[in-house]
């Protein structure tokens, strides 16, 4: 590779668990572009210096996982809509000034991934039933109220942590206690677990879907195993399901496509890679 390899890598504290260097790695082959993407890992402690003198790190762009999205949105000159509502970025580049630049792609990705698996699953953009409060739901609220949806229900386990996200997102947003889900089910063109409940290693989802209109989309953010416990219930009772797997993969588009010039695909090829490493 020459002097001039464009390269981009996930950056965070630890990186080793990370696919993202096999999903750009995928992406560079199939496209035939002469590029790189490693793996280097922040410490914490040198966390906020690594970010602020980004361009030192000889990176034209980057990923960011945790726990460093926060302090990489906090370097950044200019941030996107997404970024700003999270105070979080997980998509880095340096503009032509040298400015840094940061995209939270995690929203996106959650609705890449329905477009692409259950296209016009956003004809109605009405109720959307959303299970947690972290990181991920308020990523997939900003991007549920970016597209539309006129009433998000947000159901955790701890009620304060959905009423801050209501506080955030204001109206279209409510905030409820678990013990309420039945009857928000009952109105719900969409339903979304964004905890980890149901994952391999953890505890499953307890949920009833008995009031759940079979109209209704039902997906999951958790990937591993693909097919989650509440999928399963989901798709026995009639609902559409679409799992969690290209959420991962569509954000990681914007990405490749603002680094390498190349707008990517999510396709199966690269789909079943993942799972392959992913064990699953
Ligand atoms: P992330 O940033 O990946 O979304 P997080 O901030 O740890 O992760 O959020 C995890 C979500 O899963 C939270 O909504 C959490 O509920 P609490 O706010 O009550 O902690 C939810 N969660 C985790 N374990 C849970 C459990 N055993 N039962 C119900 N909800 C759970």
């Amino acid at each position: 590779m020459s002097g001039h390899t464009k390269k981009a890598a996930i950056t965070g504290f630890p990186v080793d668990q990370s696919r993202s260097p096999l999903v750009h790695g995928y992406w560079l082959k199939k496209h035939g572009l002469e590029g790189e993407y490693g793996r280097v890992p922040v410490p914490p402690e040198t966390a906020t210096a690594f970010y602020k003198d980004f361009a030192a790190s000889g990176l034209i762009g980057a990923n960011v996982t945790v726990p460093h999205k926060e302090v990489a949105a906090a370097a950044c000159a200019h941030l996107d809509d997404a970024a700003k509502a999270m105070g979080a970025a997980n998509t880095l580049w340096l503009d032509e000034s040298g400015a840094l630049c940061g995209a939270n792609t995690d929203g996106l990705g959650f609705l890449g991934n329905l477009d692409q698996l259950a296209p016009g699953w956003d004809t109605a953009c009405g109720t959307a039933v959303v299970l947690g409060a972290g990181g991920a739901a308020r990523a997939i609220i900003w991007a549920l109220l970016s597209r539309g949806f006129t009433t998000v229900h947000i159901v955790n386990r701890t009620f304060e942590k959905a009423k801050s996200l209501e506080d955030q997102f204001g109206s279209g947003t409510k905030a409820h206690a678990w013990d309420k889900l039945g009857t928000l089910l009952g109105e719900a063109d969409l339903l979304v677990n964004t905890t980890a409940l149901g994952m391999t290693g953890k505890a499953p989802l307890e949920i009833d879907l008995d009031t759940l209109p079979v109209s209704a989309l039902v997906t999951d953010i958790v990937y591993a195993p693909l097919e989650t416990g509440l999928l399963k219930q989901a798709t026995k009772r009639g609902n559409k399901t679409v799992d969690g797997l290209g959420m991962l993969l569509h954000q990681a588009v914007p990405g490749f496509k603002r680094w390498f010039g190349v707008r990517p695909e999510v396709d199966k090829e690269l789909r079943e890679l993942v799972l392959a490493d992913l064990g699953v």
